[in-house]
C-alpha cells in the first residue's frame, strides 16, 4: 500500500507540472490564435447561398473562363493539392511563367486582403484579376459574359443564384459566385485547432515545444489570428534582407500598391494554415523546404539564428496546422453551344 501511495505521489509530481505547462501553453495560444470555424463564414455584401456556391464551384472548375479554354482557377489552385499548384511561380496562358508563387485559396476568406501585396480588398475583387491577366487566363469580361450567355444551363444557374436581377449574367456576378464558393473552402479541425479547443494531447511533445518557440521567439508578432498570418503587412527582411535569389529585387511588394517608400519590399505575412501542403515558399517560391523557410524567417524577421532542434520543433508545429481538406465534388459542366466563342 505504502509503495502504491509513493508511486502515485511520484507520478503526480511528474505529471502535474507537465499538465500545468500544457494548460499555460494552451492559454497563451488562445490569446494569439483562433480556431478555424466549422461553419462557412459570412461574406461582406455577398450572401453565401446554396445556389451561388454551386454556380461558383462550376465557374471555379470551368476552363472556358480562360481564352485558351484550357486553364481554370483549379489549374493553379488545385483542390486535390492544398489549393495551390506547388510550382515556384504559376504557369498560365501560352505556357507563360508568372512572377509570383500561387498562394492557396483554402481559408483565403479569412485574410485581411488578397494577393501577396494585398492589392485586392476581397475575394470578389480578386477573382476578376486572373481571368484578365495576360500570364494567367488572358480573357476579357466581354468574352466571358458571351461564353456564359451562350450556354443555357449557365443562364439558368445565374438566374437562380441572383433571383432579383433582370440581367444576372454579368462579370460582377461571376466574381460574387466564385467568392461564395471560396468562402466554403475552409479547413477546420487541424490538430492545432483541437489543441486550442482544449484537447491537450492533440499535439505531441515536439509540436508543443514548436508552438512554445513560435510564441516566445516572436513569430507570433506577425503570424497570429485565425489564419496564423494573413492579417497585416511587414517588410520581408525587417532585420536582415534575404539574398536576391529569395527576395528578387524587381518585386517590390506593396510599394506597387501604395507607391510610398515605407511599403518597399513589404508583403502580407504569409497565412500559415496548411503550410505543409503548399511548398514551395515565399512570394518568389524559391524555397522548397519548410525547415529552410523557418530558418530564413528567424534571421530575416527576428535577427535570430535558430538551432536545428528549434527549427525541427517549429516545423513540426507548423505541420500540425493542416486541417480537414474540403471535399469538393467535381462539377459536371454544361456543354458549349454553336454560339460559344471559340478558344484562342
Ligand atoms: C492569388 C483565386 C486563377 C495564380 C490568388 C488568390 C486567390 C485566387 C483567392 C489570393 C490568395 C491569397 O492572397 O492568399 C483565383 C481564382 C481564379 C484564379 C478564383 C480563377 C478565376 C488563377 C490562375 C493562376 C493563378 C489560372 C495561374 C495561372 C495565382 C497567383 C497568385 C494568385 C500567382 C498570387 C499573385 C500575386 O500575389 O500577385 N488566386 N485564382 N490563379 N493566383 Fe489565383
Ligand atoms: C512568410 C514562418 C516570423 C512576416 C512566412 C512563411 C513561413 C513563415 C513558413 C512562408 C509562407 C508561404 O510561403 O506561404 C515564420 C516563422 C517565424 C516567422 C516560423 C518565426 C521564426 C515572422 C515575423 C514577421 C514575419 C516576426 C514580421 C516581422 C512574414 C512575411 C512573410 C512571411 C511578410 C511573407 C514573405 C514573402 O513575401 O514571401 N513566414 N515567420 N514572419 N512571414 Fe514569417
Amino acid at each position: 500500500m505504502k509503495s502504491v501511495l509513493l508511486a502515485t505521489a511520484i507520478f503526480a509530481w511528474i505529471t502535474i507540472p507537465v499538465a500545468a505547462d500544457d494548460q499555460s501553453l494552451m492559454k497563451d495560444a488562445k490569446s494569439h490564435f483562433k480556431p478555424i470555424p466549422s461553419l462557412v463564414p459570412a461574406v461582406k455584401d455577398n450572401a453565401v447561398t446554396h445556389d451561388k456556391v454551386e454556380l461558383g464551384k462550376m465557374l471555379f472548375f470551368d476552363p472556358r473562363l480562360s481564352a485558351s479554354h484550357l486553364i481554370s482557377c483549379n489549374t493553379c489552385h488545385n483542390m486535390s493539392m492544398g489549393g495551390d499548384d506547388n510550382l515556384e511561380t504559376s504557369i498560365g496562358h501560352g505556357w507563360a511563367k508568372g512572377p509570383r508563387n500561387a498562394p492557396t485559396v483554402l481559408n483565403a476568406v479569412f485574410n485581411i486582403a488578397q494577393f501577396w501585396d494585398g492589392r485586392a480588398s476581397d475575394l470578389k475583387t480578386q477573382a476578376k484579376g486572373p481571368i484578365q491577366a495576360g500570364v494567367e487566363m488572358n480573357n476579357t469580361p466581354k468574352v466571358v459574359e458571351e461564353t456564359l450567355l451562350s450556354i443555357p444551363t449557365y443562364v439558368a444557374k445565374f438566374k437562380s443564384a441572383f433571383p432579383n436581377e433582370a440581367q444576372p449574367v454579368t462579370f460582377d456576378n461571376l466574381a460574387r459566385a466564385i467568392e461564395a464558393f471560396e468562402a466554403t473552402l475552409i479547413t477546420p479541425a487541424s490538430r492545432f485547432d483541437q489543441f486550442l479547443e482544449g484537447k491537450l494531447d492533440a499535439l505531441d511533445a515536439t509540436e508543443k515545444t514548436g508552438l512554445r518557440l513560435f510564441v516566445d521567439k516572436g513569430c507570433v508578432a506577425c503570424h497570429s489570428g485565425v489564419n496564423v498570418g494573413g492579417e497585416a503587412y511587414y517588410p520581408f527582411g525587417v532585420v536582415e534582407k534575404p539574398g536576391a535569389d529569395i527576395l528578387p529585387a524587381k518585386d517590390r511588394g506593396r510599394f506597387e500598391v501604395t507607391k510610398t517608400a515605407d511599403a518597399d519590399y513589404v508583403f502580407r505575412a504569409g497565412p500559415l494554415r496548411n503550410i505543409a501542403l503548399t511548398a514551395p515558399y515565399f512570394h518568389s517560391g524559391k524555397v522548397w523546404d519548410l525547415k529552410q523557410a523557418v530558418a530564413i524567417m528567424a534571421t530575416s524577421q527576428l535577427g535570430t539564428k535558430l538551432n536545428d532542434p528549434e527549427i525541427e520543433a517549429i516545423t513540426a508545429f507548423l505541420c500540425s496546422l493542416t486541417g480537414e481538406q474540403p471535399r469538393v465534388e467535381l462539377p459536371i459542366l454544361p456543354v458549349s453551344t454553336t454560339k460559344t466563342p471559340l478558344p484562342k
